[in-house]
């Protein structure tokens, strides 16, 4: 990401950060609507996850510009994913579920083609860091002869 698209996505976090706990509520929605087979795997309080959810968004994004630091935190979430069942597909899911909340939350004015392609990018790299972190907690078995 270049230092303008860093400062895009912080900047939409800054103006939605009333809001997160909505957005991350519109985005809950949107997944469970577009893939009602990922819903199982939330067997906790939907309440609390909508929290933790906008916390850690903002905590992502502000890490971002200190990449160890990202790649701690990201790594460690993917480690925690992978213990919730959560798999390499979903994350494709959750993209497009949590880009539209967002853009719905930002409105046409602020999220510009810029903006959008900001997102769309912190969100990929989010993945990747996050499916390398689950990745590293599980080798896999080595293969008997
Ligand atoms: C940017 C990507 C994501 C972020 C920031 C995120 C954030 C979080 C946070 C903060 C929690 C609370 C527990 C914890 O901190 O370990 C959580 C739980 C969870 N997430 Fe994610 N997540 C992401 C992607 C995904 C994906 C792709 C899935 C797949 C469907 C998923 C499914 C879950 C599940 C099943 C739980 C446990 C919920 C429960 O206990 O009811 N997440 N997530």
């Amino acid at each position: 990401m270049t230092p303008e698209q860093i400062d895009l996505v912080t900047a939409s976090v800054t103006v939605l950060r009333p809001r997160l706990p909505e957005v991350a509520d519109a985005f809950y929605r949107r997944l469970f609507a577009e893939h009602p087979e990922v819903r199982p795997l939330f067997t906790g309080d939907q309440d609390r996850l909508r929290l933790k959810f906008a916390d850690e968004l903002d905590a992502i994004v502000q890490t971002i510009p200190d990449f160890a630091g990202f790649l701690d935190r990201t790594g460690a979430l993917g480690t925690r994913h992978a213990e919730y069942q959560v798999r390499a597909e979903h994350y494709a899911h959750v993209r497009t579920a949590l880009l539209a909340a967002l853009a719905e939350a930002v409105g046409p004015q602020g999220w510009t083609p810029e903006t959008a392609a900001a997102w769309r990018l912190a969100y990929d790299m989010t993945a990747e860091a996050m499916m390398l972190g689950a990745a590293h907690s599980h080798p896999r078995p080595t293969p008997r002869r």
